[in-house]
């Protein structure tokens, strides 16, 4: 006979062990409904002043073939060679997370055809990137991007336009403070000349130099100019400026930009040390950058020309331009500063119920305005009417429909005016066409 082990009181009361707390991945946020506030305010007008200036939206896959970044960004570079999230699927494909939005872009531009679309061809996007950098304030491992990309022109005014669209984004967005760095880094030309200045003065510096710019001084000299070592600052203070060594077709080019930009009066500074840390650039290149209280620089987003890219990725030689801003580094730029968004959420109508019965002749007008795009609130779990007229206060709703236990059994409901106070009994019937009737006066 087995014998059942009898229950101790002490057993009966052991608490139950929590399971342990699963976490988010290291650097990969959540974005919570009041910073989407902020999230909507920043992208509402990035999207519109996209819109409004003649670009379509575009959106790509988050998931590319690791191929397009080493042969769009550059094989040489932090992004491709330390920061990529990549991995082999199950069919054996080598497949990488996008670390960035134009390399996707060019690609779709590409395959489908885009050349043959009237030209330029002009581009928005946004969405969660992905780089394996170390996480810390305005550094994360998934960040989101708001991008614009118009391929197809080269004329100076078109990166004038860019820069401009750019600037105004932050602008909208009371991101007041900004200052755009300038640089042009030539074409593939007179940036050949230029390298092989570059390497002849950092090999005179060699010792002086970082492990990384040491083994980057054959392949991607440039990079050494951005470098933020402090002894790598230091030699690259008395480099070479590329600036000084344009050809003349890429000089008249970076000329004409900023005659354009002057003529917008959107402030600049030429910064002949900026080279940005993607591979695909010529002639302009840009970030804008804020300064924070303790005078500390911030990018809040680059870009620039890159002539030659669509050409790289299989397509007919395209000249293109474009920029692309950390939303996460907007969004926390507006916090910083205090700016107020209006964070109330009006609503037409907020429907109040009492009871079961109540409850249900409440779902079914809820129904039927939402089909009529009438913007409702509600609080289905509460019981008191008091406390739900609280709620339609705070939702700055206009009308209120109650619905009690007596109006339940009747078919009725109260339509309460919120500013005035005035309350009328209509049929469950009517209640649609009264709404829109007094939403309308
Ligand atoms: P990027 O400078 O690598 O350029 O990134 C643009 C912006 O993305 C940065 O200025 C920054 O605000 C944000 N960002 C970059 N990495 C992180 C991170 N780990 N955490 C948070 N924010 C980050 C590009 O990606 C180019 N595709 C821009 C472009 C568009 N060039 C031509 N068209």
């Amino acid at each position: 006979m087995t014998r059942v082990k009898k229950e101790t009181k002490n057993e009966v009361r052991k608490p139950k062990k929590r399971l342990k707390q699963i976490q988010a991945i290291k650097g990969m946020n959540d974005i919570l409904p009041t910073d989407q506030l902020v999230w909507d305010y920043v992208l509402d007008h990035a999207r519109k002043l996209c819109t409004e200036l003649g670009f379509g939206r575009i959106s790509t896959p988050i998931l590319e073939k690791t191929e397009l970044f080493q042969r769009g960004v550059g094989n040489i570079t932090d992004i491709v060679e330390k920061e990529m999230f990549s991995f082999e699927t199950k069919g054996g494909d080598d497949v990488s997370m996008r670390p960035e939005g134009t390399a996707g872009v060019v690609r779709a531009y590409v395959e489908n055809g885009m050349s043959k679309w009237p030209q330029p061809v002009k581009l928005f996007y946004e969405g969660p990137m992905f780089r394996y950098e170390k996480p810390q304030a305005g550094r994360y491992r998934q960040f989101y991007q708001f991008g614009f990309e118009i391929i197809g022109d080269n004329c100076p005014a078109i990166d004038a336009q860019v820069i401009y669209l750019a600037w105004k984004i932050l602008q909208k967005s009371e991101i007041n403070d900004t200052i755009i760095q300038l640089n042009s880094i030539g074409c593939s030309e007179c940036r050949l000349a230029y390298k092989k200045m570059l390497v002849d003065y950092y090999e005179m510096k060699i010792n002086k130099l970082c492990h990384d710019c040491k083994r980057r001084l054959d392949e991607n000299p440039l990079r050494l100019l951005d470098c933020k070592e402090e002894k790598c600052t230091q030699v690259s203070f008395s480099a070479p400026q590329i600036i000084d060594h344009l050809c003349e077709p890429c000089h008249d080019h970076f000329k004409n930009v900023l005659e354009f930009l002057d003529e917008l009066e959107i402030p600049y500074v030429l910064n002949s040390n900026l080279v940005r840390g993607l591979d695909y650039y010529t002639q302009t290149v840009f970030e804008i950058w804020e300064c924070d209280s303790e005078g500390n620089q911030n990018s809040l987003g680059g870009g620039g020309r890159y002539d030659n890219m669509i050409k790289l990725m299989g397509g007919e030689d395209a000249p293109a331009i474009g920029f692309s801003f950390g939303i996460e580094r907007v969004v926390e730029s507006i916090q910083r500063k205090g700016i107020k968004i209006n964070k109330r959420i009006k609503k037409d109508v907020f429907l109040v119920q009492l009871g079961n019965l109540a409850r249900k002749k409440i779902l079914r007008i809820f129904d039927k305005l939402i089909d009529c795009d009438i913007a409702v609130g509600e609080s289905l779990g509460r019981g008191s009417i008091k406390s739900q007229l609280r709620l339609a206060n705070k939702t700055n709703s206009k009308l209120a429909l109650i619905v009690g236990q007596k109006e339940a059994l009747d078919d009725t409901v109260i339509i309460r005016d919120m500013e005035s106070g005035m309350q009328e009994v209509v049929t469950l019937q009517d209640i649609v066409e009264e709404v829109q009737k007094r939403l309308r006066n």
